[in-house]
């Protein structure tokens, strides 16, 4: 397995696994009409999108490369960039009560269902707080939803613990409640 910087190129890579994790993750968690209509065009244009405009080291996307992890069953990208199993997503924290010059904020964090639990999902953390702190930030922070324990276990495994903070986040057809998680980078 192996880290790299995600180009415009790997939106299709990365959109579909955003939708795989989703459905495979929040089945039972969040309604399964919101799951059903989750579009991977529609989110590969917003990732083109943001892949274009990252404004690297501060803000940045992060995929982890496996070129042993049999997708071919899940995965619709193409041959360049089928071997992407999960991707993350940072920048400075987007919250009001924390500096945005200080506080990285991990945004995304997702791994295709078929190589959960195989240590890819450390790696790319890993990579993210590496990044975070060579580009200047002292703490870090990531949002999750109350309910997603595989996330909480597998945040407070490598050290990171909700600070306390929680928000109602508003997905249109329905409200969650998100904690928030810190670890220091120092
Ligand atoms: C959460 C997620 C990123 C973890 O990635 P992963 O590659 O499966 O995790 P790893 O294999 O690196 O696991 C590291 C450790 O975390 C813990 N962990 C991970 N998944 C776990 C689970 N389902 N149950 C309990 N502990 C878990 C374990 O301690 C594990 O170490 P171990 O396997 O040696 O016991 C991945 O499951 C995922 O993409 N989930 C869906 C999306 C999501 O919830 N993203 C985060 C919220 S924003």
């Amino acid at each position: 397995m192996e880290i790299r910087r995600a180009t415009p190129a790997d939106a299709v890579a990365i959109a579909t696994v955003h939708v795989r994790s989703w459905r495979a993750a929040y089945g039972g968690v969040l309604p399964q009409s919101y799951l059903d209509d989750l579009d991977a065009a529609r989110l590969c244009a917003q990732w083109r999108q943001t892949l274009e405009t990252t404004a690297w080291p501060v803000t940045g996307t992060l995929v982890v490369i496996d070129a042993a992890a049999d997708l071919s069953a899940g995965q619709a990208a193409g041959a360049d960039t089928a071997a992407i199993t999960g991707f993350a997503h940072f920048g400075p924290t987007r919250d009001e009560d924390d500096d945005p010059r200080s506080v990285g904020e991990l945004q995304t964090l997702y791994l295709d269902p078929l190589v959960w639990r195989r240590g890819a999902g450390s790696l790319l953390l890993g990579a993210v707080e590496k990044q975070l702190g060579e580009a200047g930030f002292a703490t870090a922070t990531a949002w999750t939803l109350e309910n997603n324990d595989r996330a909480r276990i597998f945040y407070e495994r490598h050290g990171w613990h909700p600070d306390g903070a929680t928000k109602f986040h508003d997905w249109g057809a329905f409200m969650a409640t998100d904690v928030r998680y810190r670890v220091s980078l120092a």
